[in-house]
């Protein structure tokens, strides 16, 4: 098969990487035509628009988009080119699976988790303003469209997954109307799953019981910020932020990202880890429904990592971007 696919190589160590997932997913065999799209603090430098038109325009027209990551400033600066893509383009709903990789040692093992982040607003919708000089107002948006909408794509992919269960992740009993909607959705959409079980748990609590007990879960879905905070904790069970992939789907457009920033710390020196974009690239595989394509990449990665001698620094290892990246293609 066929694919047309964008590429937003991004900040930092966004063009290392997505260099490496594209020269990966290149090495499959399938036929790849790749169109290279601006986007982040090298596109507001180049072009005076940190998420031009055209890139937007773009990834609505591609099969699907790899993207590497983009800066945004903290405090003042352009607006987040991450939020204003996944809210532009309508990928209401973030999948980050968190699973334990042979190889890298971590407090637990076979963690296997997916949270389901709500994508599209929350606290991220933007509407910010300053009330009288010293007091600010954030408004957090919650509606019955987007909760009833993030909850059956949790319950979908579960069902698909054969998963056993949906757990609420909210904070209903403080933020009794928002989190009391987003959780009367959950709950709604629930029954329409009942070969799904089904129940909820107060954020702080579930931050706990998840770095003491992550096999206690299985699929969370949750707002915009509870998953932006969780879904990096869950990457943390599993070894960090350097293998943690993720996806931001819409109906019939998905961009394809790893959980991880720019690392400007270690930007521009051979040093990121491409697992968690490669294995992004691996969840499009199984987007586009190249399901044995996927399987592949993903064993031909575990093993890298599970032999252990051509891994990156952030896994002990002492191999550059481009020998881990070789390694892989060779295990492929
Ligand atoms: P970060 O994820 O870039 O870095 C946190 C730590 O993890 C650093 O020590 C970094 O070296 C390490 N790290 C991250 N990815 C790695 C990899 N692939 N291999 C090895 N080590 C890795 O988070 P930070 O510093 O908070 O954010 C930096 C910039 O990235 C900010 O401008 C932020 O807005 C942006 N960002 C963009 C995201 C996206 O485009 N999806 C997501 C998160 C942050």
């Amino acid at each position: 098969m066929s694919y047309n696919l964008a590429l937003i190589p991004g900040d930092g160590i966004g063009p290392e990487v997505a260099a490496a997932a594209r020269r990966v997913l290149d090495a499959t065999g399938l036929e790849l035509t790749w169109t290279e799209l601006p986007a982040g603090q090298s596109a507001f430098e180049q072009l005076g628009d940190p998420l031009p038109p055209a890139t937007l325009a773009q990834v609505a027209e591609v099969d699907a988009t790899l993207k590497g990551p983009t800066a945004t400033a903290k405090g003042g600066g352009f607006r987040s080119v991450n939020v204003a893509l996944r809210q532009k383009s309508k990928l209401y709903a973030n999948y980050r699976p968190a699973r334990s990789l042979p190889g890298i040692k971590t407090r637990y093992d076979d963690v296997d988790l997916i949270v389901i982040r709500e994508n599209t607003e929350g606290l991220y919708s933007g509407l910010e303003h300053e009330v009288v000089e010293g007091v600010v107002e954030s408004l957090r948006i919650i509606t019955r469209k987007a909760s009833e909408r993030i909850a059956r794509f949790a319950f979908e992919t579960a069902r698909r997954q054969d998963r056993q269960r949906v757990t609420c992740i909210h904070k209903a009993n403080i933020l009794k109307l928002s989190d009391g909607l987003f959780l009367d959705c959950c709950r709604k959409v629930a029954e329409e799953f009942s070969d799904i079980e089904f129940d909820d748990c107060i954020v702080d609590a579930a931050a706990m019981k998840l770095v003491s007990d992550p096999h206690a879960f299985d699929v969370l879905v949750m707002e915009n910020l509870f998953g932006d905070i969780l879904s990096d904790l869950c990457s943390g069970l599993v070894g960090g932020l350097g293998v943690t992939p993720s996806a931001n789907v819409g109906d019939g457009i998905a961009v394809f990202e790893a959980v991880h920033g720019t690392a400007p710390d270690i930007a521009g020196r051979g040093l990121a880890n491409p697992t968690a974009l490669i294995l992004s690239g691996v969840i499009m595989l199984r987007y586009l429904g190249e399901k044995e394509t996927a399987d592949r990449v993903e064993a031909a990665v575990g093993s890298v990592i599970s032999k252990g001698e051509t891994v990156t620094g952030d896994l002990g290892g002492g191999a550059s971007t481009d020998e881990f990246t070789d390694a892989v293609i060779a295990a492929l």
